[in-house]
C-alpha cells in the first residue's frame, strides 16, 4: 500500500487533506451485523498516520490490511504504545454519531504524555476519524445495543533494541461492529477480589490506556474465571483494602440513596462512562462521592441493608450490573440476578442518548458528517 510521505504543514494542519485509498471489494456481505460478537470482525478501511521527522504526517485512509514490522520493532519489546476505545451509533433516523469523541481523543493525548509519545492534533484526528466512519458507514449496525467500536492505537515503530522513547510511531484506527461485551449480556457479572495480585499503584501507569496495564491482568483474570467469576475487582496495591476498579470497567456503589465510586488518584482509568454516570447522577440530584472505599465497608453496608446496587461502567458494556462480589471467603449477592432500577435508568438514558431516542442535552454526540 502506498504510504504518504507528504509532510504536514505545521502552521496550518487543519487544511491538510486526508488521503483516501478505497477498498475495491467490501467484506461486509460475510458479516452478520445483528450478531457480530465483540472485536473479531473489522470494517473495510483503517486510518493510518505515521510520525517521523519530528511530526505527524498526512492522514491516510486505506483498506484494512495486515502490517509488516521488523522483529526489532520497539513496541513489541518494551510496550511503548497507547490505545483508545469508543463507539459510533446508528440513531433511529439513520444518522451515525460518535459518543464523547473529543473526550476520548483528549484521553488519548493524556496517555501519550505518560508514554513519551508525541501529542496529536485532536482536531485533525477527529476529522480523519469521522471521514473513516463515513466511508465505512454501512458497517455501523442498525440493531439497538450493537455499535461500531472504534479502536485507535499508537505504537513505537523504531527498529531498535535500546530502551528509550522512539523517534517514529504509527497511529492506526480500526473499527469493528460489536454486540454485547460479556457473554452474560446485560445479566449481572460476578466479581472476586484477589490478594495475590495487583493491577496498578500511584506513580505507575494505571490511569493510562496502555498495553502494560492489561497483559499482567490476564493470568489473575484467567484464575478467577476458572473459579467461576467473570472478572476481578481490583483492590489497592498497598493494603488490599481499598476498591479500585474492574479489568475493563469502573465501579459504582449505590448506598442509602447516594452514589460512591473510587477517586481518580492515578491508579485507575478515568472512564468516560464513569464521567457520564457522575454527570447524569448530579443532574438528577443524586449525591455522588468520589472517595476511597474499603471493601469491608461494602460488606458492612450490605449487612446493614444499605447497599442498594453495584454496577460497572465502560464503553464496551455501558452499564454492567454486578450480581455478586466474593472477598476473603465471603460473598455479597446483590439483587438476585436482576438489574437494579438505578443502573437500568442509567443504561436507558445513556443508550437513549447514544441511539438518539433521547435529547443529547450534554452535547455528548458528534455527527460524522
Ligand atoms: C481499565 C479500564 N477501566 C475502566 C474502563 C472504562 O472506561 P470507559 O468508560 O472510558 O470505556 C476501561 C475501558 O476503557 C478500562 O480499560
Amino acid at each position: 500500500m502506498n504510504q504518504s510521505t507528504i509532510p504536514q504543514k505545521s502552521k496550518n494542519q487543519d487544511s491538510s487533506p486526508i488521503k483516501i485509498e478505497h477498498q475495491t471489494e467490501s467484506r461486509i456481505q460475510s458479516v452478520d451485523l445483528d450478531n457480530p460478537g465483540f472485536g473479531n470482525v473489522f470494517a473495510d478501511h483503517m486510518l493510518n498516520i505515521t510520525y517521523k521527522n519530528n511530526q505527524w504526517q498526512q492522514p491516510l485512509i486505506e483498506p484494512f490490511r495486515e502490517l509488516s514490522l521488523s522483529p526489532a520493532t520497539a513496541t513489541i519489546h518494551y510496550g511503548q504504545t497507547v490505545f483508545e476505545g469508543m463507539k459510533a451509533f446508528r440513531g433511529q433516523n439513520g444518522e451515525v454519531k460518535i459518543f464523547r469523541l473529543h473526550d476520548h481523543l483528549n484521553r488519548l493525548n493524556n496517555s501519550c504524555s505518560r508514554m513519551c509519545i508525541p501529542q496529536l492534533d485532536t482536531e485533525l484526528l477527529s476529522r480523519a476519524l469521522k471521514k473513516l466512519i463515513t466511508i465505512d458507514r454501512k458497517w455501523v449496525p442498525e440493531k439497538y445495543g450493537n455499535a461500531l467500536y472504534i479502536r485507535p492505537i499508537i505504537f513505537a515503530t523504531d527498529a531498535s533494541l535500546g530502551v528509550k522513547p522512539a523517534k517514529t510511531y504509527q497511529l492506526l484506527v480500526i473499527t469493528s461492529p460489536v454486540g454485547a461485551y460479556y457473554d452474560e449480556g446485560f445479566d449481572p457479572v460476578n466479581l472476586t477480589t484477589t490478594d495475590e495480585y495487583i493491577r496498578a499503584t500511584e506513580g505507575g501507569s494505571g490511569y493510562v490506556k496502555t498495553a502494560c496495564n492489561y497483559g499482567p491482568t490476564l493470568l489473575p483474570a484467567q484464575k478467577a474465571k476458572e473459579k467461576g467469576f467473570t472478572q476481578i475487582l481490583w483492590l489497592d496495591a498497598h493494603e488490599h483494602k481499598y476498591i479500585e476498579e474492574v479489568g475493563t470497567m469502573n465501579i459504582f456503589f449505590k448506598i442509602d440513596g447516594e452514589l460512591h465510586t473510587p477517586p481518580l488518584d492515578g491508579s485507575i482509568l478515568g472512564g468516560i462512562t464513569r464521567d457520564s454516570v457522575i454527570r447524569l447522577a448530579s443532574q438528577w440530584d443524586i449525591p455522588v462521592h468520589q472517595r476511597r472505599i474499603t471493601i469491608n465497608e461494602i460488606f458492612e453496608a450490605d449487612h446493614n441493608n444499605k447497599l442498594e446496587e453495584i454496577f460497572g461502567t465502560g464503553t464496551a458494556a455501558v452499564i454492567s450490573p454486578v450480581g455478586s462480589i466474593h472477598h476473603n471467603g465471603k460473598t455479597i449477592v446483590t439483587d438476585r440476578e436482576q438489574i437494579g432500577p438505578f443502573a437500568q435508568k442509567l443504561y436507558e438514558t445513556i443508550t437513549g442518548i447514544q441511539y438518539s431516542t433521547l435529547e443529547d442535552t450534554n452535547q455528548w454526540m458528534s455527527s460524522i458528517d
